[in-house]
């Protein structure tokens, strides 16, 4: 049997920052101050810092990051919030949870983020039928590109609509040289163990501008919590980073950028290899990736996977089936002339191996496979 590469080797980066993740483990451990202590605090200030934000707020995970943001904006029953259906299940069902309704989005079919012009249309649906007040979008950074912030937010301020960056997976990327936040209310972060900037375990964290908002955060997160220790202001919910994912993750920002330097590297050792062979992401001008998926488009995506898979090249498909059309957010509305690009992309894309610390022989691999897929298909 033929062995399989890495899709993500955690084990790598795990031998490299060895001797300085155990260390940060063991002054926890001796520490004792296992919830919000001061590492928490340490990387609020540093995420804030790297992304160009005034506050950073950390907490338990990449979903509540987008749900403590929109609690804290006051959206809710009467809100719709304007989300895209190719995405993972958080971006859209933190919308529900605060009684407000999500109103689907289609994608661009070269970035697969938002399409402005589908937004806009939406949005006039909305303000067509009369039943909802347009408050907010939740943009989503895809596989690690930004979203097109300028166009989403000058939509934004016309329509007095708040705009959250879903940066689960794009934390850490740049639009001539700005992160989301430049335009975004809230940039929001996951730390999930395989993304670009992960933990061992789950955690994720929020960036604002508003000191107001921030504060509001800050009470949601710990129960609502008001003035007062065991005194509630508003019903909360329990979101804190342990003190222990927090001191791993200081290490692990240390090492970030040039993470990212080496996953860009990665990438374009991919785009010169695949190039021709099948569809190769695309950046918008001016852009940067986090490339938290090399994801690229092809046919007969099953025959592609199979083939790959018995070279022992592992892949994946980031999503196989856009929110809209299942169950759970079926009666939600979706943008007029319904969502093609969402469709034809959903049946189309698949993930290549990709991190920062992965090998020239095994992308040489993945190359060697997937240009040998491309050639018997065109001789067929
Ligand atoms: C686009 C997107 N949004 C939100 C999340 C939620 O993050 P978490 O798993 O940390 O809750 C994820 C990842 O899991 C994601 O990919």
């Amino acid at each position: 049997m033929t062995d399989m590469i890495p899709f993500i080797d955690l084990g790598a980066q795990r031998d490299r920052l060895r001797s300085k993740l155990d260390a940060a483990i063991a002054g926890v451990l001796d520490s004792g101050a296992f919830i919000l202590g001061p590492q928490v605090r340490e990387l609020e200030a540093r995420l804030a810092d790297f992304a160009g934000a005034p506050i950073g707020l950390a907490c338990a995970n990449g979903t509540d990051a987008i749900v403590l943001p929109l609690l804290a904006m006051g959206i809710g029953k009467g809100d719709a919030v304007f989300v895209p259906s190719f995405t993972f299940a958080s971006s859209a069902e933190v919308i529900p949870w605060t009684r407000a309704t999500p109103v689907f989005v289609d994608v661009d079919p070269v970035t697969y983020n938002m399409d402005p012009e589908s937004l806009k249309a939406a949005i006039d649906m909305v303000k067509a039928e009369g039943k909802l007040r347009s408050a907010a979008v939740i943009a989503v950074d895809l596989f690690g590109q930004m979203a097109d912030y300028p166009a989403i937010k000058a939509i934004c301020d016309e329509h007095g609509m708040k705009l959250i960056s879903d940066a689960a997976q794009g934390y850490g990327a740049t639009l001539n040289g700005k992160h989301s936040i430049e335009w975004a209310d809230a940039l929001t972060i996951s730390f999930y163990p395989a993304k670009p900037l992960g933990c061992y375990g789950d955690g994720g964290a929020v960036l604002v501008k508003d000191q107001h908002i921030a504060d509001l955060i800050k009470s949601y997160r710990v129960h609502g919590e008001g003035k007062e220790r065991y005194e509630y202001a508003r019903i909360g919910l329990n979101s804190r980073l342990d003190t222990l994912q927090a001191a791993i993750l200081l290490v692990k920002l240390d090492a970030f950028a040039e993470e990212l330097v080496l996953r860009q590297k990665a990438a374009d050792a991919y785009e010169k290899g695949l190039k021709g062979a099948v569809k190769t992401p695309q950046l918008a001008p001016g852009a940067t990736c986090t490339w938290a998926q090399y994801t690229v488009e092809v046919d007969d995506r099953d025959a592609f996977r199979s083939y790959l898979s018995a070279r022992g090249v592992p892949t994946a498909v980031y999503y196989p089936i856009p929110l809209h059309m299942q169950t759970p957010y079926a009666p939600f509305p979706v943008a007029p002339g319904g969502l093609p690009v969402t469709m034809k992309v959903c049946d189309r894309v698949v993930s290549l191996p990709m991190h920062a610390d992965i090998r020239g022989e095994d992308q040489q691999r993945v190359i060697e496979a997937v240009q040998a897929y491309a050639a018997e298909r065109a001789a067929a």
